[in-house]
């Protein structure tokens, strides 16, 4: 699959943004209407462990085995998907180019000088890129953003779409996703986010993503491996549970007294530290900035009750579950009760589905 004209892609079509995650598989599809948006069908399918490890599709069957359990599950026709490729796969960088050259022109350009900017060799990439604007400091030159993944990566998740019977049509990067996302979000943010830093931090089972906003761009991205997955392993070791037992006693909340007083607390000062951190390496990073306004909480691990207000009292920094859905409306076929339940954990598969609205840019 080309990344060219798939990454950057879109346009008023049916698609489904389908974020396949290390623990579940999740599908969301959107419809708009003027200005509102309306969820059509959505589905989580949990994912065996290990089936997708550290961002690799390690068992396309399984994998597509829960996709197409998704997608039967929300009952949706659409065929067409929008999929994001993340991690150390991925690199996505602003370059200068003449802006005297065509598409071609430039294109031919950087996979003559690829290997500055990329460090694998160039038949073993997807390579994309887009114009973002004139160059500040020199008036010949655009700045152009230049994306690249591993073809082994954008490869896995086609193969496992297909062989659920599923066309990839574009594949996204996950922090753009999640930017895109927090157009859902802007009315949880004072002012709307205009002139605001707002983080958003999305908490799941391998890894924690932060992304900073300021002003509604984003100004600064950190991945971390922290998750949700440590609570399990805790409750694994504490219990002497097996890791099924452990994932349905968590999710149930029929876990014995006691976790709630010694095991559960120790698990959220772990997640108030991992953000803490995050927002130092970002403060001493990008230094006119020096508080953040509001701070999104996301991830499955947001469902932890009262993990907003233990955040927030711990980095005195005002904390809110992430809503993206509070502003649609949303159709009966998308199980508005499951829907609430999983809202914080679907913000990658919205940015996703978003993708089939955005106008083709080039
Ligand atoms: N009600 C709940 N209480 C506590 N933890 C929960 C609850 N619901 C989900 N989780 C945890 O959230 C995590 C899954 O979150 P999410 O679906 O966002 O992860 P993911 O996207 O698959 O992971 P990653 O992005 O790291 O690949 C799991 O560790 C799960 O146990
Ligand atoms: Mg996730």
């Amino acid at each position: 699959m080309a990344i060219k004209t798939s990454l950057f892609g879109g346009g008023d079509q049916h698609l489904i943004g389908m974020d396949i995650s290390s623990s579940s598989v999740k599908l969301l599809e959107l419809t708009r209407k003027g200005e509102r948006y309306h969820v059509e069908t959505y589905a989580v399918e949990p994912l065996p462990p290990n089936a997708v490890s550290d961002k690799q599709i390690a068992e396309p069957k399984l994998v597509a085995e829960a996709i197409g359990r998704a997608v039967n599950r929300a009952g949706t026709r659409t065929r067409q998907v929008a999929v994001a490729v993340s991690g150390a796969a991925v690199i996505s960088k602003i370059i200068e180019m003449p802006a005297s050259l065509s598409d071609d022109e430039m294109e031919e350009q950087i996979r003559a000088e690829a290997d500055q900017y990329i460090p694998y060799p160039i038949d073993e990439v997807n390579i994309d890129f887009e114009i973002v604007g004139k160059n500040g400091k020199n008036s010949e030159m655009v700045d152009v953003l230049l994306a690249a993944c591993r073809k082994e990566q954008v490869d896995q998740r086609g193969a496992a779409l297909e062989l659920a019977g599923l066309k990839p049509k574009i594949v996204d990067i996950e922090t753009y996703a999640l930017e895109n996302a927090s157009l859902f979000l802007e009315h949880q943010m004072p002012d709307g986010g205009k002139g605001r830093t707002v983080a958003i931090v999305d908490i799941g089972a391998n890894t924690t993503s932060v992304l900073i906003l300021h002003d509604r761009h984003t100004i600064y991205t950190r991945d971390q491996a922290f998750g949700g997955r440590q609570l399990t392993e805790e409750i694994m070791r504490h219990y002497g549970m097996s890791f099924d037992e452990a994932m349905r006693a968590k999710h149930d909340g029929s876990l014995p007294e006691d976790y709630a007083s010694d095991v559960l607390p120790n698990f959220v000062a772990d997640v108030a530290m991992q953000i803490d951190r995050s927002l130092q390496f970002f403060f001493s990073a990008v230094t006119q900035y020096t508080h953040i306004d509001q701070l999104i909480l996301a991830g499955g691990c947001a469902r932890i009750a009262g993990i907003d207000t233990e955040i927030q009292e711990r980095l005195r920094i005002p904390t809110v579950i992430a809503r993206p859905f509070a502003q649609m409306s949303v159709g009966a076929r998308a199980r508005p009760a499951n829907l609430a339940k999983d809202e914080a954990s679907l913000l990658i598969a919205c940015g996703l589905a978003f993708r089939a609205f955005d106008e083709p840019k080039k």
